[in-house]
């Protein structure tokens, strides 16, 4: 008995010491069948109980069993540090911290709302509120409160989407005027920009949901020089300095006289062409790119809603935002706006 225990103390301290040097997984599952696999160093040893005296076996066979314990537990301890030097290998080679990360795409302000905020600036700064309207309107609203009647046939400009019960898909921001001026005695100034929706085929100049803004001023002694002096200054302050207005004589309902607004074409700077003989194809060659319509409010539209319209008088005006956003970003076509590509979105930041 005393020789196995010296033998097994000697072959504890040689396992302890080569369990301390192993490298790597193989070398530690050859340490353990050399030990304690079948025909392994401990399991010859626990062949050699057999020849002892009959009342020491017992002692030995725990003997044995004990430094197996302590071996097994050497081997799952030197399996962890391989697993957790692995790990720190691996994770030393696959972050480099150091390395620039991916960027973030950053957003940014659509054209067609920056074109809607720096107008709404411009207003607000000269004393105008911002309001909103829906964009699902009774008819009322869309045509008979501003002077168009059922069987007028300005109504066949407003191509519409109906829906339900006379409730029309707004194709214009003017209902917002009678919302206001019903609600609000004068004066009034407002400016308000929405959606608006038409049953136009869509190409490169016509999207059937765009954006409007829509202005309206009334109060005491206002006339038509108020009208061209604001958009004349909206426009340069939205263009550039340089860029002049132009009104031509036209006809809506609700305005009397009315005009359509043009300003200088910003791509060909209101000549026409780009370079020799090259006709402008922003403006077709005019030198301008029109806005929208605008004029004095009608009489009947003031009666309406309940402004004498011997005391009070407004201008009014109507806006396609992305008209404008063609003209003042140089794009080619108005779809552009609306179908989400982020390159063309980054190059207008
Ligand atoms: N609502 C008109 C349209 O969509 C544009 C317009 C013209 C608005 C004259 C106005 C205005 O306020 O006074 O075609």
């Amino acid at each position: 008995m005393a020789g196995l225990t010296e033998s097994l103390g000697r072959l504890q301290e040689r396992f302890a010491a080569a369990a301390a040097a192993v490298t790597g997984e193989r070398e530690l599952e050859a340490l353990r069948v050399h030990y304690l696999g079948r025909n392994g160093e401990v399991t010859q040893l626990r062949r050699t109980i057999g020849t002892l005296p009959p009342d020491e076996r017992r002692e030995a066979g725990k003997a044995i069993n004990d430094v197996v314990a302590d071996m097994e537990a050497l081997l799952e301890d030197a399996a962890g540090a391989l697993r957790s030097r692995a790990l720190e290998t691996e994770l030393a080679q696959s972050i480099d911290v150091t390395f620039p990360a991916p960027s973030c795409g950053l957003g940014s302000i659509h054209p067609v709302r920056r074109i809607i905020e720096r107008t709404c600036d411009y207003f607000t700064r000269h004393g105008f509120a911002v309001v909103l309207g829906p964009e699902a309107e009774p008819e009322y609203y869309n045509f008979d409160a501003l002077n168009i009647p059922d069987d007028h046939p300005a109504r066949e400009n407003f191509d519409s989407f109906w829906l339900n019960g006379g409730i029309v898909l707004r194709p214009h921001t003017s209902p917002i005027q009678v919302r206001t001026m019903q609600r609000y005695p004068p004066p009034v100034a407002i400016v308000a920009p929405g959606k608006c929706y038409r049953r136009d085929a869509t190409d490169a100049r016509h999207l059937y949901a765009f954006h409007q803004i829509e202005g309206l001023l009334v109060a005491e002694g206002i006339h038509f020089g108020h009208l061209k002096g604001t958009l004349e200054h909206l426009c340069r302050e939205i263009f550039g300095p340089q860029q002049s207005v132009r009104f031509r004589p036209s006809y809506f309902p609700f305005t009397e006289p009315s005009a359509e607004v043009d300003t200088t074409c910003p791509k060909c700077g209101g000549t026409g062409h780009v370079a020799e003989n090259a006709r402008c194809a922003m403006c077709g060659g005019s030198g301008w790119i029109e806005l929208g319509g605008a004029g004095m409010v009608h009489p009947n539209v003031l009666l309406e809603v309940k402004y004498d319209p011997d005391k009070y008088s407004g201008w009014a005006f109507g806006f396609g935002v992305e008209r404008l956003g063609l003209a003042l970003y140089e794009v080619d076509d108005i779809r552009r706006f609306v179908n989400s590509d982020p390159d063309f979105l980054a190059q207008l930041r």
